[in-house]
């Protein structure tokens, strides 16, 4: 049995030795967020790159696609967004009329601001058979202009249920999109950009940590390069590594995604041991917009009902046709 103590030192796992808040704090601040929660009749939704103590007090915890099916069913009258700014989005253009907030405004994604809409806008003119596939990691306005939107969970399910006589385009990410080129054989144009969190994984530092332990499955997120999915003995989305970590029958795990997912790992799978993979120049396994949001700023945003979600009557219907149209294929049996 690998003993963690014996890894955390390491530093890899800063995340998980970062300063704890002091219980009475903790609790204090989580009981006026659940307080809140039933005065303003609200639904707190978390990815699972969130800190621990966000996860701890929301309603649900999961990766992207779970987190707008939950948007799209939701009787709440107040979305509470614990995610990145994108995500947030996501949640608003399926409920226009409902007010969607989130603890800091600012928490961006490296990968949405790889792609402006006015770029995507030029270069789909370039060819008008392109049928534009966007990842849902994008702005309103780059969904606004797509066919359809996909998640990791269900990218290649999305793909496959794309107009043959199409040629796709795939925005933004250059890694999730050649990896469902080879689960799903169809060619595809790729946007070139990329996850800044993701990306520092190498073949090296993941050689490294399965010397170390020969007998730990390695599970990647499929915004890793070819380098690093090529090693995995699973690449997957977030809520994908949850079912994978309780069906395998290993005891150890080693986990090349945001730090996050750790917490969210231990609590499913408490009896088994997860090994955060190493980056190689630096202990950036954690996603710093992903960490903008705090216990004290979820409490913030619920009492003053703010920052909100705002968007344009025009993005607002324009971006909801790709996102219903990802919900069911989505929904579509396999
Ligand atoms: P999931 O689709 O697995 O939730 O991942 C979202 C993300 O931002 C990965 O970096
Ligand atoms: Fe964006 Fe990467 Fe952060 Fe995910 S981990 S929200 S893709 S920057």
């Amino acid at each position: 049995m690998i003993d963690l103590t014996e890894i955390q030192p390491r530093g890899v796992d800063r995340f998980e030795t970062r300063p704890q808040m002091p219980p009475a704090k903790l609790d204090a601040l989580s009981r006026d967020i659940l307080a809140l929660k039933k005065e303003l009749n609200a639904i707190i939704l978390a990815h699972n790159y969130q800190v621990p103590e966000i996860q701890d007090v929301a309603d649900f915890v999961g990766d992207s696609l779970g987190l707008s099916q939950e948007a799209a069913k939701t009787n709440a009258d107040v979305i509470v967004f614990c995610g990145v700014h994108f995500m947030a989005e996501t949640a608003k253009i399926l409920n226009p009329h409902k007010a969607v907030i989130l603890p800091d405004k600012d928490a961006g994604c490296s990968l949405a601001e790889s792609c402006p809409a006015p770029k995507l806008k030029a270069f789909q003119a370039a060819n008008p058979n392109f049928y534009t596939i966007a990842y849902i990691n994008c702005s309103a306005e780059v969904k606004a202009l797509s066919d359809v939107i996909c998640t990791s969970g269900n990218a290649v399910k999305i793909v496959k249920a794309a107009p043959p006589d199409r040629d796709l385009l795939f925005v933004p990410d250059e890694n999730l999109g050649a990896w469902v080129i080879e689960k799903t054989g169809r060619p595809m144009t790729l946007w070139r950009g990329n996850c800044y969190v993701h990306v520092e994984w190498t073949h090296a530092s993941i050689m490294r940590i399965r010397d170390e332990f020969p007998g730990a499955p390695l599970v990647a997120h499929p915004e890793c390069t070819k380098a690093v999915r090529m090693l995995a003995d699973e690449v997957c989305s977030t809520e994908k590594m949850v079912g994978y970590c309780r069906r395998t029958p290993a005891k150890a795990i080693i986990i090349a995604t945001e730090a996050g997912m750790l917490h969210r790992l231990r609590k499913e799978c408490p009896d088994k041991q997860f090994i955060p993979a190493p980056t190689d120049n630096c202990r950036c396994n954690e996603c710093r917009f992903m960490k903008m949001n705090t216990l004290e700023k979820l409490c913030d945003c619920m009492t003053n009902r703010s920052p909100r979600v705002e968007l344009s009557d025009e993005i607002l219907r324009k971006a909801r046709a790709p996102i219903e149209r990802m919900l069911e294929i989505s929904a579509r049996p396999d």
